[in-house]
C-alpha cells in the first residue's frame, strides 16, 4: 500500500519524508491558499522533497483551460500529476492530457460510476473522497473499494487514491481492502505512530535498564 501526504505545508512534507515512509503528495486548491505562497514554486519545492507522484489540481473549470494549465503544471517536473475534477470537461481534459502522456488524477469522484468514466478517460489515478461522504451518510471506505473492484476487474491502469481520509481507523480500513494509496495529513499519519503501550513500554525499558547500572 502507499501513503501520499495530503497537504502543501512544506514543513509537514520535510517531518513525513524524513520519516521514510511516504510515496507521493497531493495537494489541492483549498491546501495550496492555506499555505499563501505561490502555486507552481510549491509544487517545484514539493517535488525536490519527495521522489514520488505529487498532485497538483488545475483551476480552470473548462477543458481548453485545464488542458492548457495542466500543460504548465507537467512542465514543472516529471513526477507532477495533473489534478483535475470530475465533471464532463474534466474527462475531455483529462483524455487530451492522457493523450500526451501527462499523468491525471481525477479528484471529487464520489461514486463508481464516476470512477468508471475516469478511468476509461485515461486517468492515472482516481480520488474518491471518502470523509465528505461519510459527512453525507455514506460508506466512503465502500466506495474507495467498490472503484478499486472495478478497476480489478477490467485491469485499468489506474490507481485509486482514498482521499479525504480523516482519521487512522480510515487509513486501517483501506489497508483491509486493499485500497491502492491512502492520502492523508500529517495529523493522521502522527496519530498513526501512536499507541500507549509503545509509551509505557519505552518507560519500562529505560527504569529498568537505568537500575541494573546502580
Ligand atoms: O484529498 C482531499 C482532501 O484534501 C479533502 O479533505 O477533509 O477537506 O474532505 P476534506
Amino acid at each position: 500500500m502507499q501513503l501520499f501526504l495530503d497537504t502543501a505545508n512544506i514543513e509537514e512534507i520535510k517531518a513525513a519524508a524524513r520519516l521514510g515512509v511516504i510515496d507521493g503528495v497531493t495537494t489541492n486548491p483549498s491546501l495550496i491558499a492555506k499555505e499563501k505562497k505561490d502555486h507552481k514554486e510549491t509544487i517545484r519545492a514539493i517535488c525536490d522533497i519527495v521522489d514520488g507522484p505529487i498532485s497538483a489540481e488545475v483551476i480552470a473549470l473548462d477543458a481548453e483551460g485545464m488542458i492548457t494549465e495542466g500543460r504548465e503544471l507537467a512542465k514543472i517536473h516529471e513526477n507532477v500529476v495533473v489534478k483535475i475534477p470530475f465533471t464532463p470537461d474534466g474527462l475531455i481534459a483529462t483524455n487530451a492530457l492522457h493523450e500526451e502522456d501527462i499523468s491525471v488524477n481525477m479528484t471529487l469522484i464520489f461514486s463508481p460510476n464516476q470512477a468508471l468514466l475516469a478511468c476509461k478517460a485515461g486517468a492515472r489515478y482516481i480520488s474518491p473522497f471518502a470523509g465528505r461522504l461519510e459527512d453525507i451518510g455514506h460508506d466512503g471506505i465502500e466506495v474507495c473499494s467498490q472503484c478499486q473492484d472495478i478497476i480489478g476487474t477490467y485491469d485499468y491502469l489506474t490507481e485509486v487514491i482514498a482521499a479525504s481520509i480523516r482519521s487512522t481507523a480510515h487509513v486501517f480500513r483501506c489497508a483491509q481492502e486493499g485500497i491502492d494509496i491512502a492520502t492523508i495529513p500529517s495529523s493522521v499519519l502522527m496519530q498513526m505512530m501512536k499507541h500507549p503501550l509503545t509509551d509505557s513500554g519505552i518507560e519500562k525499558f529505560m527504569a529498568d535498564w537505568k537500575k541494573s547500572q546502580n
